[in-house]
């Protein structure tokens, strides 16, 4: 059985009296795939906020990468070890195409060389298939998908050892969500573990090995996803937030 590439231990993020992030325990499996659930305002992108420092860092608890504690490490050092995340609300660079935008990353991230970085973001870009007759549009010009696979691609230039996806099918079609699902598995593949908060049920299901179910900042269910989602406290945590 694979070791744990991540372990979060009594992790909290407190705002104000509010615990986004409530005594969270949980591990990571080197190379698997793990689904993040739970209703909305959970905690859901706290949690990767505070595991990445990307805009802030935990109030409590510890995270240990590897065999290292990174959770009072600067960010740049957390990303240089591996841990590469997307956003819930995608970024735009308005003065960047998208090639640039993925280039950036390559040359902030990886330290590249002009050459280096862009070699590294053609690959990247071919990888999530990223139609190459748009590779030079400003990114304000691009369509939802365009801009989830730039992000995906922006946080693959990093090379990653997990790639933390938050709600990347959020706003796609029955088709791009199904190109989604596909992308997830190559590169879950090619040995990346990846780490993916979704609301879209049915892509969770269809390539998450494990589930972690959060509610108010807790985790609320933990295993095989499809007995996680018939979890009675999972049911009533979805159906109770759909009511509030
Ligand atoms: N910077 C912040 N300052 C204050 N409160 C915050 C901040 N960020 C998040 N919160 C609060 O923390 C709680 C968890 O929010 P979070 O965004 O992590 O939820 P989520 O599970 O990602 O939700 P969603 O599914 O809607 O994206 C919410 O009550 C939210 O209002
Ligand atoms: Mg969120």
């Amino acid at each position: 059985m694979a070791g744990n590439i991540l372990e979060v231990r009594n992790l909290t993020k407190s705002f104000g009296g509010l615990k986004a992030v409530n005594d969270l325990t949980f591990d990571v499996k080197e190379g698997e795939l793990l689904g993040i659930a739970g209703p909305n305002g959970s905690g859901k992108s706290t949690l990767f906020n505070v595991m990445t420092k990307i805009p802030f860092g935990p109030t409590g608890g510890e995270v240990v990468f590897g065999n290292q504690r990174i959770d009072r490490m600067p960010p740049h050092r957390i990303a240089a070890l591996g841990l590469a995340r997307t956003f819930q609300k995608d970024a735009e660079f308005p003065d960047l195409s998208a090639r640039e935008t993925v280039a950036l990353a390559a040359v902030y991230g990886r330290k590249l060389s002009r050459a280096g970085a862009m070699a590294a973001t053609e690959e990247q870009l071919h990888a999530v298939q990223f139609d190459p007759a748009r590779a030079d549009m400003p990114t304000t010009e691009l369509s939802v998908f365009d801009r989830k696979q730039l992000m995906i691609a922006s946080a693959l230039v990093m090379q990653p050892r997990v790639l933390m996806l938050d709600e990347p099918a959020s706003g796609l079609t029955r088709p791009e969500i199904t190109a989604l699902d596909a992308l997830l598995c190559k590169i879950a593949a090619s040995g990346v573990t990846i780490m993916l908060i979704e609301h879209v049920l049915s892509l969770l299901l269809s390539v998450a090995q494990r589930l972690i179910v959060l509610n108010q900042g807790s985790l609320l269910a933990e295993g095989d996803p499809q007995t996680v989602i018939k979890n009675p406290a999972v049911v009533e945590a979805y159906l109770g937030g759909r009511a509030a």
